[in-house]
């Protein structure tokens, strides 16, 4: 059997039981556990000077890793990936902005750590890139002669073509992803609007089986769904609800109800809309005073990019202004949290919680969706209220699934939501589990490599047939 290597920026922390940020250390952490495999990617240190890959093996992963000089992590981190790629590929081109350098140094990253890598890669071994910071990674593999199966997943969504043409370089960004065999989205609309980029360009043609044909080169285009393990985080939250956090939350609410949410601090999440329409649940319906409090944990992220500076400035303001005008002696409207909290004692929080309030403005897969469900308690399970823009809508139909921009209907759901009746709460949970049972994980890790390996044997046989046809011509 191939080795498997991932490559992502970000890489799990080693120690068990650290929080992780994010729904892609997650996923490709417990993706990764049970094949087995290299995880190759950035440290999170910032290093002096680049140095060669420092390696761990824990169980039968073999981290490797590498330092960022402040300038690489100014230009490819903070600069293109999350002050241009991130805004824009969330729809938020007005808070993207764009600079040449930092571009180039997205570039120059891109390329050394393909060049670092290439040293670690044995002739029979496949290769699985994560996410928007390593659009051109293939490309630059390939550039050195790298001819292993390379399949590409993006967590985050892929922008319709006219917000994607607004980033400068779009079309060498996009040339570069077909360098990869596979390129795997979140959702059917995130292939879509790729496959629309590359034929309303003229770029090239997409024929059955998802196969695009695009810049000399055939690759699959195709969706998979990022899962979890329901199962296992089911009895997570069972095991850890006697844990000391769990039970003084518990007596803290004293038969309050509540509406729990945990995301990064970032705008793309819509936390903003999020405590606005709580808000108007408590002005429409005053029955609700003193009993339900919103638990947000919101975990600072990217906090030396300016757009999260503010984001964070606005939510502090709003939760005091809001609770400023509700809050009684002994009720505090909104408990918000810029903490970070084990994952397994946050879904044990999520079972103690009669609402998930999972409303991005725009999101890939978000996973906090899936786990808010997977962690009830079945014969008395809360509701979850659902952004339509989250990639999760399209696979929880059990979901109150809402549009984040309409605050009233935000309201209302909630309101549904706190006084649904058990009978319905159980139906909606079963219609969700089973969904999440037979998407799980493994599923979306192992459709992606078996489309990966088959597809990266047919492509070099096609490719072959036609340099030949075009010598014979
Ligand atoms: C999202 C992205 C990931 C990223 C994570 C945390 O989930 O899709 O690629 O790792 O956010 O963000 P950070 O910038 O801290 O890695």
């Amino acid at each position: 059997m191939s080795r498997l290597i991932v490559v992502s920026n970000r890489v799990a922390p080693t120690q068990e039981g650290r929080p992780a940020a994010g729904g892609l250390a997650i996923g490709v952490l417990d993706a990764l556990k049970e094949t087995g495999g290299v995880w190759f990617g950035w440290s999170g240190e910032i290093a002096a000077e680049p140095s060669p890959p420092v390696i761990e093996k824990q169980g039968n992963v073999t981290y490797a890793t590498v330092g960022l000089t402040k300038r690489d992590y100014d230009q490819y981190y903070r600069g293109f990936s999350n002050a241009t790629l991130w805004p824009t590929f969330h729809y938020r081109n007005d808070l993207s902005r764009y600079d040449r350098q930092e571009y180039a140094g997205y570039l120059r990253v891109n390329a050394s750590l393909a060049q670092q890598l290439k040293e670690l890669v044995r002739p029979d071994d496949i290769i699985w890139v994560h996410d928007y910071h390593l659009l051109p990674f293939a490309r630059c593999l390939r550039d050195l002669g790298v001819k292993n199966p390379i399949g590409f997943f993006l967590h985050i969504p892929f922008p319709v073509p006219e917000v994607m043409r607004t980033v400068p370089p779009h079309e060498e960004l996009v040339k570069s992803m077909c360098s990869y065999d596979v390129v795997g989205f979140q959702t059917d609309a995130d292939r879509q609007s790729f496959v629309d980029y590359i034929e309303r360009g003229n770029h090239g043609t997409l024929s059955d089986e998802n196969m695009v044909h695009a810049y000399g080169r055939f690759l699959k285009v195709a969706a998979y769904p990022i899962g979890i393990y329901p199962d296992a985080i089911a009895k997570a939250a069972e095991q850890y609800g006697d844990r000391k956090a769990v039970r003084s939350l518990r007596d803290a609410m004293r038969g309050r109800k509540l509406i729990m949410s945990v995301d990064r601090l970032d705008y793309s999440k819509g936390l903003v809309e999020r405590f606005q329409a709580f808000e108007r649940l408590l002005l429409n319906a005053p029955g609700w005073h003193g009993r339900v409090s919103l638990v947000q944990i919101a975990p600072p992220t990217r906090s030396d990019v300016q757009t999260y500076q503010r984001i964070r400035q606005n939510l502090e303001g709003e939760a005091g202004r809001i609770n400023g005008r509700f809050a009684q002696l002994d009720w505090t409207p909104i408990q918000y949290l810029n903490r970070k909290y084990e994952r397994n004692l946050l879904m044990a929080l999520f079972r103690q919680s009669q609402v998930g309030y999972v409303t991005p403005l725009r999101d890939g897969m978000n996973l906090v969706a899936k786990e808010y469900v997977a962690s009830q308690d079945p014969a008395d399970p809360g509701v979850l209220v659902l952004s339509q823009f989250a990639g999760a809508a399209e696979q929880l139909p059990g979901a109150l699934v809402v549009n984040p921009f309409d605050l009233s209907q935000m309201a209302e759901a909630l309101e549904r939501a706190l006084s649904m009746p058990l009978a319905e709460r159980q139906a909606r949970h079963a219609d969700m589990m089973a969904p999440l049972r037979e998407n799980n994980l493994s599923v979306w890790r192992d459709t992606f490599l078996a489309d990966l390996r088959h597809v990266a044997t047919a492509s070099s046989v096609t490719e072959k047939a036609v340099k030949r046809a075009d010598v014979t011509a």
